[in-house]
């Protein structure tokens, strides 16, 4: 989508460059980062037509909140190096669309500070498990105590990616006073501390049980990418599963989220709301995306370049052009609502 290309293009112009890449970037020679894009591209939108649709309702109910639309904004660490208003303004920007802003662990806002931003809008807390497992139950019982309704588990980072785009720079130098959050209240790493976590989430199923007793909130699992795993989420108590692969910035080679998506769906088969990410540009991924059976998709870097170029009225723009292009595109299919759109309104266009 053009607005969104522009965005890019400015935010490379204008970051710092070490800033751009660690954004930018995926991991190893960045074949996923690509093949997430393609992946929605090689599906064919089908139209249906004469079916009197012209105005369609892109909102959604996804745990009881009715969203204007199934499009959400992802985790992603360390939004105040794009600017000083970082979490704080994407959260608003989501709040003010009727959507989710879902905060990372390696945030440099703290959460009580973001639920503070947007107080009746819903929101998730991403979750990276440190060793210490003291810490996480502090951190959960403050996510919690300041009204995030769901918790997102990533599982997809037992160590980070091989980032070479990211290590030829070295150290990410953060902005006088920005800091990582530790969640508890006070900050994490120096200043200047490399925004780069891994090496210490050598997590299992049980964990799964653990956060979920612990915060006393649904878990949601990020990171899935087949149906044996989806499987076992399901089992495992998850009150979600999104369908990612960090947005190419992990395994490198993966399975692009387009194509892992109607596996996973399947195995699903319902039991609890499939989300997906990675490469949705348009209006025309999200109806993919949905016709391949996902409930609602998110987006990481687009909005990190609306932040980066226009703070919260640049991320409200983008949420805005990206809904009226969901809607758009619900009409020229034939879907009036969400529930409409269904797998006959795709077509893989290499069977
Ligand atoms: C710079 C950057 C930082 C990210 N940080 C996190 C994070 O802290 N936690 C997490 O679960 N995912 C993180 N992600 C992954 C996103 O949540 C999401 O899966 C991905 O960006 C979606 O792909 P897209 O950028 O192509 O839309 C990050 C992604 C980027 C680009």
């Amino acid at each position: 989508m053009e607005i969104l290309r522009d965005l890019q293009v400015k935010a490379r112009a204008t970051l710092p460059r070490p800033v751009y890449d660690y954004f930018a970037g995926g991991a190893g020679d960045e074949r996923t980062l690509a093949e997430n894009d393609a992946a929605w591209r090689a599906l064919w939108l089908v139209p249906r037509v004469l079916t009197g649709v012209a105005v369609a309702d892109p909102s959604v109910e996804l745990f009881g909140r009715r969203l204007r639309a199934p499009l959400l904004l992802a985790p992603v660490a360390a939004l105040r190096l794009l600017h000083p208003d970082g979490e704080v303004a994407c959260a608003r920007a989501a709040a003010d669309a009727g959507t989710v802003f879902c905060l990372s662990t390696r945030a440099t806002a703290d959460l009580a500070e973001v639920a503070a931003a947007a107080p009746d809008a819903p929101r998730w807390f991403q979750l990276y498990m440190g060793p210490d497992r003291g810490t996480v139950a502090e951190m959960l019982r403050r996510a919690r105590e300041h009204g995030y309704e769901q918790i997102v588990l990533t599982v997809d980072l037992p160590v980070a990616g091989r980032r070479d785009r990211e290590d030829r720079h070295g150290p990410v130098a953060f902005p006088a006073g920005v800091t990582l959050a530790d969640h508890l209240g006070g900050v994490t790493d120096p200043a200047t501390a490399k925004p780069v976590v891994g090496g210490w989430q050598a997590l299992t199923w049980e964990d799964v049980a653990w956060v979920r007793e612990v915060s006393n909130l649904p878990v949601m699992v990020k990171g899935i990418l087949t149906a044996e795993d989806a499987r076992r989420a399901v089992r495992a108590g998850a009150s979600a599963i999104v369908v990612s692969n960090h947005g190419g910035r992990q395994l490198d080679g993966c399975l692009p989220t387009a194509v892992a998506l109607p596996d996973v769906t399947a195995a699903v088969a319902g039991a609890v709301p499939v989300l997906v990410d990675g490469g949705i540009r348009d209006g025309g991924d999200v109806v993919r995306a949905l016709a391949c059976g996902a409930s609602a998709v998110l987006i990481g870097r687009p909005y990190a370049w609306a932040l980066a170029c226009g703070g919260q009225a640049g991320v409200a723009r983008v949420l805005e052009a990206l809904i009226a292009d969901t809607a758009r595109t619900m009409a020229l299919v034939g879907a009036a609502s969400v529930a409409q759109v269904g797998p006959a309104h795709v077509r893989p266009s290499h069977p």
